[in-house]
């Protein structure tokens, strides 16, 4: 290995006896194109990611960066990390391979992917619109009756192989509707793509470039030619049409070789990522059955499993960028000119920002942040037109082909290159007579809606059977739930509730007050409350041992602070459940506490005998009847550094040790909401205000009655939600600039008046601006 070519800087390190150069061993042999790298990216840059997250790879002549932060700081910083490398060929091209892209005038140049500022973001927002959830909705029925079609068209035959017969040509038909292409000859744009794809990202033989240059030519003729045609008419629907359109009113930002170079590039765009992202789906969740039967079971999970599939099995396996001056990337320095491969599909498995990334986890809540569209301002505009085709490939398969299996034995093969990824034939089988719209035909007509734009994680619930329905005091019921055998259930930590779907409109919060270290059951206690309109009511009525319940969670907003020196845990009547758990973890670490538990009568008080046998000597019993009440003022009397007070109870008690802790520390006294007051906006009282995002290069209007999290989802910037409410800390996004008129009950006093975040779903601006780091 030449030491010449080499960036890094040799003077102070030792020359590697493999390399010949002071690159790691795992540097110089890393290998895009390798047989590792090909089966399986992540994989094949795990020890990068745990020894070396940036180095330099002296075979390809790029840096390459596979941490999640590092891969998103590059995303976020289009002018340091200049895009305009995209779509440059990553292998230099023969000189007959020129020749024969210049007989056909081949002049692909800056699209969108990769244009620089101060170019990119004008064009970017005069094109956005046609992109947006709103405008998305009424390609639905579209992609869901090509979708059918196709599904008709083997649903018979007991086997077939899927990206041949209907993800490839789906999303391609669908790409052309989107664009307002006419439709032409699919083998032959499939056989152009697949050409683009490795002049772009491939390394293609000398022999095989002269192929290759031949089918690209030829690419960038038809879609000339095309272009041609809808300039002639540009009166249609679809994406082309209007840039077209848009050209007469912004001739300087839509320019003529953009339209030509875009008219190529966006059909590989919309069609290839799609395709791919669907084989590796499908492939993914056969591979991991219980999986896929879950999601049989319950469609309402597949939008947040469409997510889960992009995070561990994406279709753009890495991305490019060229460093435009010296900095430096994860601590590493590099200079200008210096080229990135940003392996995305590495940050996507890395343990640091996702828990047990390698696992399939369908209900994994922050999904949604992989990085396979890419960050910021440059982020996949047709990343919501893609989630809805996967959702609905989805849906359609699990309810007609529950039964499919993936053909055992079979070898997958992939189009060798850095960054589309998705095998080439993906074979199924299943027996056709168990087909079961055979018996129930009106399963064709099913459908489950699909969540365009992003899926929040409040849908996702689980079936659990309820074990045992034990009294645990007057009018209290202690409800054991059980998970289907052999599943474990996902952990939690003191102060987590989980939520029940009890009836069909009515869902109710319990904490859990069992033992955290038992993965196979939750249990909760519920008073019967006598105003109940179906909560309480359902629960002592209904669940029995045997019923089953959908059950989401579990959440905590209602959390130990580990630097508590001493814990003063304040419970009042069924808000012992919480406290419970709470006072068994420290208890069990042996930590300091004290436990007051309040209660009308000693025979109302839930759990008594638990709570009196596990935390006895600890335990202050405060029952009216008994004239043993609670003195908050006097518990409280004196402020204690490093000591905490949680509670939870009825309003009132709360209230009053609000009042009484007034003059502890700040957030010394911690309570467990369910709820928050006044959900509703009302524009009446409520201002608008401009929301600019820093990443994203884009400023959004929160109107008077919208959210923060509503506008910014209008404006396809996804954020994460689950309670909507203020509660859980999911929709927080950082604050630059601007003051927020907090809502939530997630921060703390001292967060809120650092002013540095926010809860999108229910904060709004004081002023008339904020800036958020979006
Ligand atoms: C950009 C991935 C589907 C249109 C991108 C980028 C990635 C990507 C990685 C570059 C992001 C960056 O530099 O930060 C994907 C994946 C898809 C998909 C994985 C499918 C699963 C689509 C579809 C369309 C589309 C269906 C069009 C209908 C675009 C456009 C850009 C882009 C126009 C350029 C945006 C800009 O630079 O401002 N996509 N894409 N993509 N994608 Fe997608
Ligand atoms: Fe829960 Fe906003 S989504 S705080």
């Amino acid at each position: 290995m030449s030491t010449e070519s080499c960036p890094v800087d040799h003077a102070d390190r030792p020359t590697d006896p493999v390399s010949g150069c002071p690159v790691s061993v795992g540097a110089a042999a890393f290998d895009p194109f390798g047989d590792a790298y090909q089966a399986d990216p992540p994989e094949a840059v795990r020890w990068s990611r745990d020894e070396e997250p940036v180095f330099y790879s002296p075979s390809l002549g790029y840096w390459v960066v596979t941490r999640y932060d590092d891969v998103k700081a590059v995303f976020r910083d289009n002018i340091t990390f200049s895009p305009s490398i995209a779509l440059e060929k990553i292998t230099p091209v023969s000189d007959e391979a020129i020749a024969t892209l210049e007989r056909y005038d081949y002049a692909m140049n800056r699209t969108l992917v990769n244009e620089d500022e101060p170019e990119h973001m004008p064009r970017r927002r005069v094109l956005m619109d046609p992109f947006t959830p709103d405008r998305l909705s009424h390609h639905e029925p579209m992609v869901r009756r090509l979708t059918r079609e196709y599904v008709d068209r083997f649903v018979d035959a007991g086997k077939a192989d899927l990206v041949d017969e209907m993800l490839w040509e789906v999303p391609l038909t669908v790409a052309l509707h989107f664009l307002g292409v006419p439709e032409e000859d699919m083998a032959t744009l499939r056989k152009y793509s697949i050409a683009h794809t490795v002049n772009t990202w491939g390394r293609p033989s000398p022999e095989e470039q002269l192929t290759v240059a031949e089918n690209v030519g030829k690419f960038w003729q038809y879609a000339g030619t095309v272009l041609d045609k809808l300039r002639r008419d540009p009166s249609g629907d679809g994406w082309m049409p209007y840039s077209i359109r848009k050209q007469r009113e912004f001739p300087d930002v839509i320019t003529d070789s953009y339209l030509h170079s875009m008219m190529m590039a966006g059909i590989v765009a919309a069609h290839e990522t799609t395709a791919n992202a669907a084989a590796n789906a499908l492939k993914l969740l056969l591979e991991n059955r219980t999986v896929w039967e879950e999601l049989c079971a319950d469609p309402g999970l597949i939008p947040n499993a469409v997510e889960e599939c992009l995070r561990h099995s994406g279709s753009v396996a890495a991305w490019r960028r060229l460093v435009t001056s010296d900095t430096t990337v994860g601590g590493v320095p590099i200079p200008a000119g210096a080229k990135l491969l940003i392996v995305n599909s590495s940050a996507n498995r890395d343990e640091r920002h996702f828990e047990d990334p390698d696992s399939v986890d369908i209900r994994r809540d922050n999904a949604t942040e992989h990085l396979t569209f890419g960050y910021g301002s440059h982020q996949c505009m047709g990343k919501n037109l893609a989630r809805m085709e996967l959702q609905v490939f989805l849906e359609e398969l699990t309810r007609r082909l529950p039964h499919l299996d993936l053909v055992p034995g079979q070898r997958f093969t992939y189009v060798p290159n850095t960054s589309f990824r998705g095998p080439e034939h993906l074979w199924v089988q299943w027996d056709p007579a168990a087909n079961p719209e055979r018996t129930d035909p009106a399963l064709l007509h099913t459908r489950h809606p699909v969540r365009i734009g992003e899926p929040t994680t409040r849908g996702l619930s689980r079936t659990l059977t309820v074990e045992r329905a034990e009294p645990a005091a007057r009018d209290v019921v202690e409800i054991t739930l059980a998970a289907p055998a052999g599943t474990p259930l996902p952990s939690w930590s003191p102060g987590a509730h989980i939520e029940l779907q009890l009836g069909d409109d009515v869902s109710r919060q319990y904490s859990l007050c069992g033992d955290p270290e038992d993965r196979s059951r939750y249990r909760i206690a519920v008073l019967r409350d006598p105003d109940s309109r179906g909560g309480s009511r359902y629960v002592h009525d209904e669940l029995r041992p045997g019923t089953s319940v959908a059950v989401r969670g579990p959440r905590n907003h209602f959390r130990l602070d580990a630097a508590t020196r001493h814990h003063v845990f304040v419970a009042g009547g069924i808000g012992i459940t919480p406290i419970l758990a709470m006072a068994d973890a420290v208890r069990a670490a042996g930590g300091s506490y004290e436990l007051h538990y309040c209660g009308r009568s000693a025979d109302t008080m839930a759990l008594l005998d638990r709570v009196r046998r596990d935390h006895g000597p600890r335990l202050h019993e405060h029952v009216s009847d008994a004239g043993t009440r609670l003195d908050v003022t006097t518990l409280l009397a004196e402020p204690a550094d490093g000591t905490r007070i949680y509670a939870c109870g009825p309003q009132r008690l709360l209230s009053a040790l609000d009042a009484a802790s007034a003059h502890w520390p700040e957030d010394a006294l911690s309570v467990e909401h369910f709820t928050t007051a006044g959900r509703e906006l009302d524009p009446a009282v409520e201002h608008a205000f401009d929301v600019s995002l820093a990443d994203s290069g884009l400023t959004v209007r929160v109107a008077p009655d919208q959210t923060v999290l509503a506008a910014l989802r209008a404006a396809n910037i996804d954020v994460p939600s689950d309670c909507e409410e203020g509660l859980c800390g999911t929709c927080e996004a950082p604050v630059l600039d601007g003051e927020v008129d907090h809502r939530d009950v997630v921060l703390t006093r001292a967060e809120r008046s650092a002013g540095t975040r926010m809860m999108t779903c229910c904060s709004r601006a004081c002023g008339a601006s904020l800036t958020l780091g979006l």
